[in-house]
């Protein structure tokens, strides 16, 4: 039964690939990657946002501020700047494993969300 379901999933996925274009994927891997997806933290139209809001006691002045954790816009970067925050993440990004040529796709969809204009 597993096994069948396994045949029935590989062939999906190699016939599915042809009935999606490369914006659809892109947009798909925008929304949903592999893990957390990119829309939650970053935006609908990848343009950044304030992910929470928090409360901190600074250590000097002994007072409570209010703190936000915001994500940058990411609409306008630049291909390198993108794939290094893809490959290396910093702080908050988690880590994605997405292929060369699936960085790739997403970049251009995620510049394409950029309404503004150049
Ligand atoms: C949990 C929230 C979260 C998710 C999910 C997330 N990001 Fe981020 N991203 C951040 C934060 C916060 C930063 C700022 C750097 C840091 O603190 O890690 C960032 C930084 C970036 C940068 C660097 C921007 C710059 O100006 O250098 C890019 C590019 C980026 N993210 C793309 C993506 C993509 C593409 C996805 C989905 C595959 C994604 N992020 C998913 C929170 C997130």
């Amino acid at each position: 039964m597993r096994s069948l379901f396994f045949i029935f999933f590989v062939v999906s996925l190699s016939f599915g690939a042809d009935f999606i274009t490369k914006t659809e994927y892109a947009k798909m891997l925008y929304i949903n990657p592999r893990g957390i997806g990119c829309i939650s933290c970053h935006g609908k139209n990848a343009e950044g946002k304030v992910i929470s809001k928090y409360k901190e006691k600074n250590r000097k002045t002994k007072q409570v501020e209010q703190k936000e954790l915001i994500s940058p816009r990411i609409n306008n970067v630049s291909f390198e700047r993108f794939k290094k925050a893809l490959d290396e993440p910093k702080n908050i990004m988690p880590s994605y494993f997405l292929t060369d040529e699936e960085t790739k796709i997403l970049y251009d969809y995620t510049i394409s969300l950029d309404k503004d204009g150049k």
